[in-house]
Formats: C-alpha cells, structure tokens, sequence
C-alpha cells in the first residue's frame, strides 16, 4: 500500500468464487477504483444480498444510500420492463420524451418552494452539482462558490474541489477550482471553534458574516454549497439555525442557496428532501442516488428565473434523463412518497437501538441522525474523542463476515452508518442491528 493509500478494510472473500473474481478485479480494475468488501453478488432482492457463493447478508449500503425503494424494486422493475419494449434511448436533445418531462415536473412540483421550478436531468451527483454550480455562476455572473469543512460532492472536478477532504478525493487531482472557498460547518460534536450548542450562538454562521465582511465581497460571491446532512463527512446534522443562518446571509447578500440533496434526498429522513426538517428553502437542489430506483440518474431542481438563466444549449448530455432512468425514477418517487411514515417509524426505532448501545459501549461516542439517515460516531476515549478508525473498520470487517453489508462514513474514518431501505421489515432492520451489536461486543 502506498503513503498516500486509504487504509483497507481487511476482510477474507467469503468463498471460493468470490475470492476468485477479487483476484481478476484485481488484475483488471484499476486499484483506485476501491471495494468495501470482497463480496460478488449473485442476486438481491429488497434488502437481502446473495453472493456468488450462496451466503447470504442484510444490507444496510444499498448501493450508498440509491435504493431506498429496495433491491429490484417489483414495480420499478416493471415499469423499466415496460420501457424498453418501447424505447430506451433517444437523446432529449434529439428527439424527446415523454418520461423525462414528466418527472421534470413531478420533481419542480414537490421540491421545497412556493414558486415555479424547473429541472434538468442529468446522471450522476457530481454531475448535478456541476450543473447546479454552472447555472448558479451564469445567473449571478459571479464566480466564488462557498463551500463547507467535511463536505462531498462528488468526483468530477467542480465537485471535488468544494468537497472536504484531500484525501482521497483530490490528492494529486490538481488544479482544483480557483473560485472555492471554504469555511466551518456545523459539526458540533466536533466544533471547529471548538464551542458547545447552543452556547456557541452558531459562531459558524457568524464567522461567514465575517468572511463575507473581510475575507470575500458578497459582490463575487454566486453560491453557497451545503449538504442539509453532510453524509460521507460522517452524517453531520447541523442545528437548524445552521440552514436558517445561511438561508439569511444568501438573502442579504444575493448568494444563491444550493442544497445538495443527492444522499439526504429521496426521503431518507422521512420527508421527501432532508431541508424540508429546517424550514429551508433552498434556491437550487441537486438530487441523485435514490432518485433512479438503482439506475443512473440525477437532477438539478431550481428556481425557474435561476435555471431559465442559462443559454440554449448551456445545460444537457447525450444520456441525462435517459428513458428508462426516467421511468423507474417516476415510479420510484410515487413509491418514496408512500413511504415517508413508514421511514419515520423505522427511524425511530434504529435511532432508540443505537442509543440503547450508546448506554453500553463506551466506543460509542455519538448517535445522530434524522430517520433513515443514522450513524454512530466510534471514539477510543469518550472524552478525548480520539477518533476509533482501526476498531471501526474491524467493526465493519465483523459485520461483513456475519452477514450485514455496512459501510463507514467521516472524514476521521470513524463512523459507521445506518442506511437501510426505506421500506425493509422491523424484523430484518432488528436482525441486521443484532449482527452489527454483537460485532461492537468482539472488540
Ligand atoms: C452529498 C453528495 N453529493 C454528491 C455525490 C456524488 O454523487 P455521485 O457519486 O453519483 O457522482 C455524493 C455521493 O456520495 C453525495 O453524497
């Protein structure tokens, strides 16, 4: 492993087959191109995973956090059927479809905001914040975006220079994006002034006033970025005068307020898009993951003057909005909006377990989250809150082998999230808690 190399989570295959097709990725993927665990799939279906060898697991990664409706959805996977007997790619900027302004139109209607919307559809995260940046620079004609500590946005490169840590994202990826700038975020665990909540009186947000008072000219400022729960940054849920500090400092200073949705979207915490939780409206909204039901779709929600800004021809992709991504992304929000209570309930019951294991096992350091959106936080000492990165990637290792497909999260490597499907039953969430339990009690 070189310097610069992420520590691996060490974990035998587990079988045969599976071995035998690490040894081939090995052999023909690019070592970049990092796997959690060694496990091929055979099948899946809801929220279980078979392997090639016939073991069986729960899974609480659905692919991170990109099928909240479940694996092979039954309705998802008949409308996508019902597609490609039909059509399953045009272009939209040939000639156009029916499914893709279909779900432009379901997605501007139930975005926050009591003003008209409009989307573009494109295909991955990264993709959807470049667009929403683009169209957030053309419509102020200013550059500076403003970005936050513990950030993610993606792999592309406007995405990887707002995101947070160097490592591995960026590290030899430069140069990044001149016109970012980055400033605290609300981790309060581990506040970065190092103050407590709500004593502080956000001093997060106060310093932006500062940065855009000394630092920055509101004048060259189009953005601000945020993650309403940061997610790979290790599912940071900031207090809610955090967004409504921003919402506030965006208005006064004509700064455009971007949500980036794309992992606490698709009612992961009980409501359809996690700034519904603060009250927030927030001017553009870059929604992925979940959004295709499992295929390759996103898309940037935003105000109709604000995306109606941009040029012909400024905004698109040969596959953005692909027919058959539409199609399953329409069933699929239908199905999330039946599932917003159900995701409350679970959520309810996920958060009481994990703070029943606070109360017995010191390494647990912190429990947050909003619904489905949950993680705990791995410490050595509660008090020192050194981060517990080894004992949380054996943690993870245990789980794996005991038939619980979970993965990290947090820039200090040392939190374990909860990402289970929207819809899984009391009693596989409780069984893939037991296996993940009684992995904590080995270390
Ligand atoms: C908040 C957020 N934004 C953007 C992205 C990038 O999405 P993608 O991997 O689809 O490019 C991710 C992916 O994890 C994310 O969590």
């Amino acid at each position: 492993m070189g310097k610069n190399d992420v520590p691996k989570i060490v974990v035998t295959p587990p079988g045969p087959k599976s071995a035998k097709l690490m040894k081939l990725a090995e052999k023909w993927v690019p070592k970049a191109v990092y796997t959690i665990t060694p496990i091929f799939v055979a099948e899946s279906e809801g929220a279980i995973v078979k392997d090639v060898d016939e073991n069986e697991y729960i899974d609480f990664a659905m692919g991170i956090a990109c099928l909240n409706v479940g694996h092979r959805n039954p309705e998802v996977m008949k409308a996508i059927k019902e597609q490609v007997e039909k059509y399953h790619h045009l272009c939209f900027h040939v000639t156009p479809y029916e499914p893709y302004v279909r779900l432009a139109e379901k997605l501007s209607t139930i975005a926050p905001g009591n003003f008209e919307k409009k989307t573009v559809l494109v295909n991955s995260g990264a993709e959807a914040v470049e667009n929403a940046v683009k169209v957030a620079r053309r419509y102020t004609g200013k550059p500076t975006i403003i970005t936050f500590e513990y950030a993610f946005h993606g792999r592309t490169r406007v995405a990887m220079s707002l995101t947070g840590s160097v490592q591995p994202y960026k590290y030899g990826f430069g140069p990044q994006d001149p016109a970012i700038h980055r400033t605290p975020s609300a981790y309060c665990y581990r506040c970065s002034f190092g103050l407590e909540y709500p004593a502080c009186n956000m001093r997060c947000v106060e310093y932006i006033r500062d940065t855009l008072n000394i630092h920055l000219s509101p004048d060259e400022v189009a953005a601000m970025i945020i993650e309403p729960i940061q997610g790979e940054g290790g599912f940071i849920v900031p207090p809610k005068e955090f967004l409504q500090g921003l919402r506030k400092i965006c208005n006064e200073n004509n700064i455009l307020l971007i949500a980036d949705e794309v992992q606490s979207g698709m009612g992961r915490t009980g409501k359809m898009f996690a700034v519904e939780h603060y009250n927030v409206v927030p001017d553009i909204i870059p929604l992925a993951k979940s959004l295709g039901g499992g295929l390759p779709l996103a898309a940037a929600i935003g105000r109709r003057d604000v995306m109606d800004s941009v040029h012909l021809g400024g905004l698109g992709g040969t596959f953005g909005g692909n027919p058959v991504s539409c199609v399953a992304g329409l069933k699929t929000v239908e199905l999330v909006q039946q599932l917003l209570g159900n995701t409350e309930k679970l959520g309810k019951l996920l958060m009481s377990r994990l703070k029943e294991m606070y109360k017995k096992y010191e390494i647990i350091g912190d429990v947050r989250g909003i619904g489905l959106m949950t993680a705990v936080e791995l410490v050595k000492d509660r008090k020192t809150k050194e981060p517990a990165k080894k004992e949380r990637n054996q943690i993870l290792a245990e789980c794996h082998k005991k038939g619980l497909i979970i993965i990290g999260a947090g820039a200090y490597k040392n939190v374990i999230r909860f990402l289970p499907p929207l819809n899984i039953s009391e009693n596989l969430l409780n069984k893939g808690l037991d296996i993940f339990e009684n992995a904590i009690k080995t270390i």
